[in-house]
């Protein structure tokens, strides 16, 4: 069994972010999502994974070569455009050869294993399982019909949904799924779609099972999104589960690297802050992330995410649910211009700011 992350694509909803960081590679709880799905995979027993890249295939590769991924055998596969999810398939095929794999979605995040899928899908023989979760609004994503244990019909985000079982972005396919990807043209969005090639599968005579899945599951696909990922992941942070990544130091949810100096501020978990940081009079409250060599003084953060070498100071107010990117200063300051308390912004394009 190999595994596949998906992680070419675009990431426009998280712009200004993903102008220099593809959407798989933001951090939650200081790791990127990427880790947590390869952590995922080599739980369930799968070593040797690859990961479907576009053009940014050297920042990825150097910034997951950093992580604490011991034993993993990573294959880097670059997507020459992102022609969709099917497509990104059949470019790996000279990955997967004749392995059957679990695909993940590389913005996916979840709670729940991926064990008792696979015994699904070895028990019962299947071509494919397709996880699914029930959804508000299945309007926005690919939806599966379900009738006696299997699947039977899918459609990709239909304006008229059929059930509401949203397609989570897990998959475990035999290689039968070639044959079907072969089949399909592309679609209204002008992408070869994997829901499409599912459809094809079951049209040949294939064998699809549902796995209804029961924890939590996140697509990281808007800034709203992002922030609710850190908040789940910052819950169940834990010594153990970290793999001794961090140390806990000052109360049981904050998570500060030894490296870090902390100073004359109050630390209201559950927290983490990365390593060579600065915090120095200041609040860091619940569910804030601050990424290594950042900077606070003087200012009040809660659930918040800084990426790397933020520097913040003395801001007015507290700094509630933002998300800050690489390299950014924020920085308070006294200064009148014609009675009037002046602001002075510096912004890449699509930044927001709320005041
Ligand atoms: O999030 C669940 C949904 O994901 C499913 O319900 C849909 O059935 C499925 O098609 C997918 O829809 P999205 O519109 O959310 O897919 P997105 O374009 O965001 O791509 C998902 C991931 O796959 C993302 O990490 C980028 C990557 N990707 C995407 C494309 C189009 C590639 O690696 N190559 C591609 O060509």
């Amino acid at each position: 069994m190999k595994g596949l992350i998906l992680s070419g694509g675009t990431g426009s909803r998280l712009q200004p972010l993903t102008h220099t960081l593809p959407k798989q590679l933001i951090p939650i709880a200081n790791r990127p999502v990427l880790c947590y799905i390869i952590d995922a995979l080599q739980h369930a027993g799968i070593d040797e994974i690859g990961i479907i890249v576009s053009d940014k295939k050297e920042l990825i590769k150097k910034k997951i070569e950093k992580e604490h991924l011991p034993g993993v055998k990573l294959t880097y596969i670059v997507q020459d455009a992102p022609l969709g999810l099917a497509h990104a398939v059949k470019t790996a095929r000279p990955f997967l050869g004749k392995s059957d794999f679990v695909m993940v979605l590389g913005d996916n995040l979840f709670e729940e294993g991926l064990d008792k899928a696979l015994k699904i899908f070895a028990e019962g023989r299947f071509d494919a399982v397709v996880f699914l979760i029930p959804v508000d609004e299945p309007q926005r994503f690919g939806v599966a019909e379900v009738k006696d244990g299997r699947i039977i019909s899918l459609a990709e985000k239909p304006a008229n949904p059929r059930s509401n079982l949203a397609i989570m972005g897990i998959y475990i396919f035999r290689e039968t799924i070639f044959p079907a990807i072969d089949r399909i043209s592309f679609s209204e969005r002008g992408e070869l779609e994997i829901t499409d090639a599912i459809q094809q599968l079951i049209n040949m005579g294939g064998r699809v099972a549902p796995y209804m899945f029961s924890g939590w599951w996140l697509d990281i696909g808007r800034p709203k999104d992002v922030l609710a990922a850190n908040r789940m992941m910052l819950s169940s942070l834990s010594r153990k589960s970290k793999k001794g990544l961090f140390t806990e130091r000052l109360s049981q949810n904050c998570f500060v690297t030894p490296s870090s100096l902390i100073s004359g501020s109050i630390l209201q978990g559950p927290l983490i802050i990365g390593e060579n940081c600065r915090v120095a009079d200041s609040y860091i409250g619940p569910f804030t992330s601050i990424g290594n060599g950042s900077f606070v003084e003087g200012s009040a953060l809660e659930g918040s995410i800084l990426l790397e070498n933020v520097s913040i100071r003395r801001v007015e107010g507290i700094i509630l649910n933002s998300i800050v990117g690489e390299e950014t200063e924020i920085s308070g300051r006294d200064s009148l211009q014609n009675g009037m308390k002046s602001k002075t912004f510096l912004l890449g394009a699509k930044s927001r700011i709320y005041l």
